[in-house]
């Protein structure tokens, strides 16, 4: 089976790759009018012009494949040092139908309204028609198997990939990472909520932390609150957009590792664990494929009652852990 890499872009990749890095360009006078203009509080109509003039002579250096960092169902993410440009999707990809989807205003709209949460990077920093400037992440790895390469592989090939690259390192995050994405999620309040939709929109990077890129959903009765049913998703029950994990076998000890993480990062951080039906199929699809035949509804009544009983944090947490170890052996 062949899996394709792209070891042009700054996803990280396995040993074999790593020898033969190579990154995206650098445009060191675009980068610093970035710089200057991230940083002012106001600018003139005349130096707005100029930055826009400026981007769009660099455009075709900028929106090659060699700068190609990834992409979801919407949007596509090209590498410029210190920030990604991200461009709607064009029908042909890295074409020059790429150059006829941007549509550069006259206009460039900075982030007015920030959230301000570590794990958050979704916002962009500049805004030109639809042409979005925002913070590169740096080095890092999506959730789940990278939209773009999915379309050309079967379902096998997905999985081989999900577990050979992505699983073995979310698994072997440590807790703390889990417990600073969970209070993160948790600031992100009504009437937002993440895209837990595709996986891809939470990438781990190379110093062990969690990051949520992309738009915010606004919230809606369908898809309800963050919660930490919607981590279980992102994390180990979706492979890709569209693309459930199989029920995990050789990985068991791993998953069930990870699924005790992210329950107890999402108690310490007081983010709800199940909010509608929706989540309860979640924990319920989680608990299936760690192999426990405890039911969902079972699973969310012990830690209500938990945590109803117990008036002490440390003590609730020392239970939970107990039970999750109790529901495993
Ligand atoms: N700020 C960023 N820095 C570096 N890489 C990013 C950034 N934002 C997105 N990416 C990469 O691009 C991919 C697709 O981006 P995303 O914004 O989710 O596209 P879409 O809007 O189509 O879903 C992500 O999975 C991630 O690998
Ligand atoms: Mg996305």
């Amino acid at each position: 089976m062949k899996i394709f890499f792209n070891t042009q872009n700054n996803l990280y990749c396995t040993k074999t790759e790593a020898k033969n890095p190579t990154f995206g360009i650098r445009i060191p006078e675009l980068e610093s009018a970035v710089d200057t203009f991230v940083s002012r509080t106001s600018s003139t109509k005349k130096e707005e012009l100029k930055l826009i003039e400026m981007i769009k002579s660099f455009a075709e250096k900028i929106f090659q494949p060699k700068n190609f960092i990834g992409s979801g169902s919407q949007n596509e993410v090209y590498d410029m040092g210190k920030y990604v440009f991200r461009i709607p999707k064009s029908s042909e990809s890295l074409k020059s139908e790429t150059k006829k989807s941007i549509n550069y205003s006259e206009k460039i709209i900075k982030n007015a309204n920030p959230l301000n949460i570590d794990s958050y990077c979704g916002e962009s920093l500049l805004q030109i028609g639809n042409v979005k400037i925002l913070k590169n992440i740096g080095k890092h790895i999506p959730c789940g198997v990278p939209y773009a390469l999915c379309s050309k592989m079967t379902n096998d090939e997905i999985y081989a990939y999900y577990f050979k690259v992505y699983f073995s390192k979310i698994a072997k995050l440590p807790q703390s990472s889990f417990d600073k994405f969970a209070e993160d999620v948790e600031k992100i309040k009504y009437p937002y909520t993440i895209d837990f939709q595709n996986p891809n929109n939470t990438v781990i990077t190379k110093d062990k932390k969690i990051i949520l890129t992309d738009d915010l959903l606004q919230y809606n009765k369908y898809c309800g609150a963050n919660s930490t049913a919607k981590l279980l998703r992102i994390f180990m029950l979706d492979a890709s957009l569209n693309v459930y994990t199989p029920v995990f076998h050789e990985h068991l000890n791993e998953a069930r590792a990870l699924f005790k993480k992210i329950i107890l990062a999402g108690e310490k951080a007081g983010l709800t664990l199940s909010d509608g039906n929706e989540d309860k199929i979640l924990i319920s699809d989680a608990l299936y494929k760690c192999q426990t035949k405890v039911k969902g509804e079972d699973f969310l009544m012990k830690i209500s009652e938990i945590n109803k009983s117990e008036k002490s944090k440390k003590i609730k947490m020392q239970k939970i852990k107990s039970y999750i170890d109790e529901i495993f052996k």
